[in-house]
């Protein structure tokens, strides 16, 4: 049971990453993005329909796609290039963030283009590259690709090294090739670094972007703009002022039809390791030298090397797992997990996951980090609680030795986006009473039109910009987190799944784990 002697992953050299230079003029007034092809494999997925696709056309309407331009969707499935097209302007109908303009969606759906293929057939990379280069020489996209794996990781590997063999990697007179690799990237910390090797066979450090689309998102980008733009926060953004920090990610979502994918991932794989950590790391890095590329990347990678790694008994006390069962959720009955199609009906896997961490630095030891994540919780909301130290002496709780409760800063990541800083103000009346109020900032106050969190991330790729995606160590950092939990939590199978009602908080022992502290989890809403 004791987790294994973790590698070192912390001091790998690392190879200079294309940077997109900061130009303050250009960061406002976003240029087009060069010529390029879109290759998207799994392209008949939800993630090509519901996302990549409205974001791209979000792209379009903003004018930050080049007039020479194409997405060719590559998958098993069969489809002509008229049925992809009119599958994804359904898809851009139902989910996409903004109003549809007819002449701009006819011009985008004349851009999509589609493959049929079987990627483990050679033939499949043969007619790929003849399809592109059709492409290239009809719309003038220049031999420059994006491909995205938005595909099981079992095929990462089979789909990099056909590309490679193909010559549809290489980069050479000027053309750039690059690939969006998903999440999640291995499954553990080996399999991650083995992952990597095989990658890093045919793909260089800078034509891989691991991508987390929770660094897509404008609230969490907002997290360095409001700590790192605003003068105030940073002087008291330590432990001499912060008790400790609550990140809560709640989704009221089942697995909805991704059971057997969720069977071999758990809440701590799909959500912990990766989303998680990326918010912890936004909210405890040092301040970089500059917002833009490799400084940014430098400081999460460290604060995430910082966090305590946990022994068996560490994990024991400060990690909890729980699975849901059947219950009503936002008015509507839900089935428990083990009766979700695709999944065991006595599944071990986790479906909510709460951990207790420590960041051992200067800036953050005896702080306590408290994160939980959770499907089938009781509304979806992800949120960022920074609770301070309460004032030192309180004057007016009525008597002098009664609390008033600390001052709390609440970041809204979603659904409801912006900031709220809790403060003490005296309730109305004669008599010296004080109530707790909010000071708030709607990000929608900013005009912001509603965006699928995808955009930036294609875009910055098709820029060269790698800022928002993970650099290997980041990621192998990240693994080695939460390796003592994943361990534990394989060697001792859960004996009380399910352990909480869908439309709950989660089970108990979470509530177990932040009272010890003499804390509560701080109950996200609007
Ligand atoms: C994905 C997970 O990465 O993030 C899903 O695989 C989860 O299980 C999703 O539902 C949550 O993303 P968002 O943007 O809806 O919070």
């Amino acid at each position: 049971m004791s987790p294994k002697v973790l590698k070192e992953p912390k001091s790998q050299p690392l190879p200079a990453i294309h940077e997109k230079p900061h130009d303050p003029e250009q960061a406002g007034n976003p240029r087009p993005a060069g010529p390029c092809v879109v290759v998207i494999f799994g392209a008949s997925g939800d993630l090509a329909k519901r996302k990549l696709l409205p974001s791209l056309y979000n792209l379009q309407v903003n004018g930050l796609l080049p007039d020479e331009f194409a997405v060719l969707g590559v998958a098993r499935s069969e489809m002509s290039d008229a049925s992809f097209r009119k599958k994804m302007a359904e898809g851009l109908k139902q989910h996409g963030t903004v109003k549809i303009d007819p002449a701009e969606l006819k011009k985008f759906e004349s851009r999509l283009f589609y493959q049929q293929a079987d990627y483990t057939e050679a033939s499949t990379y043969k007619t790929l590259k003849s399809r592109l280069a059709d492409l290239d020489e009809k719309l003038k996209t220049g031999g420059n690709y994006l491909y995205y794996l938005s595909v099981p990781p079992e095929v990462f590997d089979d789909i990099t090294n056909a590309l490679g063999k193909n010559g549809l990697v290489k980069e050479e007179n000027g053309q750039w090739r690059r690939v969006i690799v998903e999440k999640p990237f291995g499954t553990d910390y080996d399999s991650a670094v083995e992952l990597n090797r095989k990658l890093s066979a045919v793909l260089t450090e800078q034509q891989t972007f691991r991508i987390d689309h929770y660094l897509g998102k404008e609230t969490v980008q907002n997290l360095l703009v409001f700590r790192f733009g605003n003068g105030i926060f940073e002087p008291i953004w330590n432990r001499r002022y912060i008790d400790h920090v609550q990140i809560t990610v709640a989704e009221s979502i089942g697995v909805e039809r991704r059971g057997s994918f969720y069977e071999s991932a758990g809440a701590l794989r799909d959500v912990m390791q990766n989303h998680m950590l990326m918010l912890l790391s936004l909210v405890a890095m040092e301040p970089p030298t500059s917002l833009q590329g490799e400084s940014v990347r430098r400081e999460k990678t460290k604060v995430l090397e910082a966090i305590k790694i946990m022994s068996s008994e560490d994990v024991l006390r400060n990690a909890v797992r729980g699975q849901y069962s059947s219950g009503t959720v936002e008015g509507d009955q839900a089935v428990a997990y083990r009766s979700e199609e695709g999944v065991d009906p006595e599944s071990p896997v986790e479906t909510f996951a709460a951990l207790k961490l420590e960041i051992e630095n200067w800036r953050w030891a005896g702080v306590p980090f408290y994160l939980r994540t959770g499907k089938r919780m009781a509304n979806r909301n992800t949120q960022i609680m920074i609770q301070f130290r309460e004032a030192p002496l309180p004057l007016y709780g009525g008597s002098r030795m009664s609390r008033i409760g600390p001052n709390r800063l609440l970041m809204h990541i979603q659904p409801c986006e912006g900031i709220t800083l809790q403060v003490r103000a005296k309730t109305p009346g004669p008599t010296l009473r004080t109530s707790p109020v909010g000071l708030n900032f709607n990000y929608s106050d900013l005009g912001a039109t509603p965006s699928t969190g995808y955009e930036t991330l294609l875009y910055d790729c098709m820029m060269n910009d790698a800022t928002l995606f993970h650099r290997i160590d980041t990621v192998l950092n990240s693994w080695q987190v939460v390796q003592p939990v994943l361990d534990v939590w394989n060697s001792i199978p859960p004996r009380e799944f399910p352990n909480y009602s869908s439309g709950s908080w989660g089970p108990q022992a979470a509530e177990d784990l932040i009272e010890r502290d003499g804390h509560t989890w701080w109950k996200p809403g609007c």
